[in-house]
């Protein structure tokens, strides 16, 4: 009789965590008892950092300290800039946030300290880094140098900075914002599961943290985002999307994404925001066809397959609306995830074991060995 659980480890709780809640059935989402529709409305990414890693809301003085540690740690090494521009322009965005972060620690004075505090500074630089390392491998790819950050302006607003050299109007940056805080962490997602499981070895915050974005990467995960953009540039008519959806789902083996989770039931609770936030800032652009579009997507799939959205459907029309080019979406997730990946490092190593599962063994037993010369 087989002992292994059911595929994927669904439903198996593999550890207590005080960070991040999911209530499936009722849609709920909750960082450190906070609901998220709270944090959407009233917080900033910069105090959801905070929350996710200390377990608290700051004071004024807590969060002033670190939104400058946030804002004063954005440049990177010229000579990691250098090291990118080696890179064949082809790269895709993703591939060079992992090169990227990767020789982020070999610049890091912390590296070698795996203390607490190290971990917190190295989180730190990490969260205020990889924007940089985003919008800078925008700008060389492009044949455009890279645009130094301004610690005058929010993480949300600087990235938008960064990518674009203009301003950002004052709803981008705010949608921006929101799409930071929603996106910041979700219990034990894979790419999560994968830096404790990275961190549990006692290994560093940024080999942790390269692990969350290889599983990040993936078209299950993060990478959905993107596909569904690709998707809504397929479709181009927004006429022809109910068709689309309807034609494609006949196929039993489709899978439409920005569609379905593991854990939720109903509707994704960080959906709702992005929807209108995707329309908004399309108003303001004076373009709402890709959100209408996904709209419809949405209300088809969830007629006929009884699945409903999750925050990857509408994060890339808010995204496309504000001129983010498609395969940066998946890294501006990462920009934002590394929070959840990092509180999850530091409560890791706060009472750590090794997580080392077993497999059942279902292959040959007693092989016998045949030299080379005789096979
Ligand atoms: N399109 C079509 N059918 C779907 C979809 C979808 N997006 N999602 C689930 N289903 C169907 C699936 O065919 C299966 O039907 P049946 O029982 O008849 O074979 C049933 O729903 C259960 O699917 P599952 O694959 O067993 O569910 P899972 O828990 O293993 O997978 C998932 C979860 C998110 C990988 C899956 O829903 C999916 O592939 N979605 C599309 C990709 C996507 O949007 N990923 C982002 C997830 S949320 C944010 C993040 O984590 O990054």
């Amino acid at each position: 009789m087989s002992t292994v659980g059911k595929a994927g480890l669904e439903d198996v709780v593999v550890s207590t965590s005080e960070i991040c809640f999911i209530d499936g059935r009722e849609g709920k989402l909750l960082y450190r008892g906070f609901d998220v529709d709270d944090l959407a409305e009233h917080s900033t990414f910069e105090e959801t950092v905070f929350l996710l890693w200390q377990g608290h809301l700051p004071s004024k003085k807590e969060l002033a300290d670190h939104q400058k540690a946030l804002a004063t740690n954005r440049k990177i090494s010229p000579k990691v800039l250098a090291a990118l521009r080696l890179l064949p322009k082809k790269t895709t965005p993703m591939e060079v946030l992992r090169t990227g972060v990767s020789m982020l620690s070999s610049y890091d004075p912390d590296a070698a300290d795996n203390s607490h505090e190290a971990s917190v500074r190295k989180a730190t630089r990490l969260t205020a880094q990889m924007p940089t390392l985003v919008a800078a491998w925008e700008r060389i790819r492009r044949g455009k140098p890279p645009i130094a950050p301004n610690p005058r302006l929010s993480l949300a607003a600087n990235f938008l900075y960064m990518m674009t050299g203009k301003k950002p109007s004052e709803l981008e940056a705010r949608t921006f914002d929101i799409a930071l805080i929603l996106h910041a962490d979700h219990e034990f997602n894979a790419s999560t599961f994968a830096a404790r499981v990275t961190a549990a070895t006692l290994s560093d915050m940024h080999s942790a943290v390269v692990s969350g974005i290889g599983a990040l990467k993936g078209p299950l995960h993060g990478g959905a985002n993107e596909q569904v953009m690709l998707m809504v540039e397929k479709i181009k008519n927004p006429l022809d999307a109910e068709s689309f959806v309807r034609k494609n789902l006949a196929d039993k083996g489709f899978r439409i994404m920005g569609f379905g989770h593991r854990v939720y039931r109903v509707e994704d609770p960080r959906a709702k925001h992005l929807r209108r936030l995707a329309f908004e800032v399309g108003k303001q652009r004076g373009d709402t066809s890709k959100a209408e579009m996904i709209n419809t997507i949405a209300r088809v799939v969830t007629e006929v397959k009884k699945i409903y959205p999750n925050v990857d459907l509408f994060s890339g029309a808010a995204y496309a609306s504000m001129s983010l080019p498609t395969d940066q979406f998946t890294p501006i997730f990462a920009m934002s995830r590394v929070a959840g990946w990092a509180a999850h490092v530091l409560e890791q190593h706060s009472n750590n074991r090794l997580i080392r599962p077993r497999s059942e063994y279902t292959g040959a037993m007693r092989a016998s060995y045949v030299p080379l010369d005789r096979r």
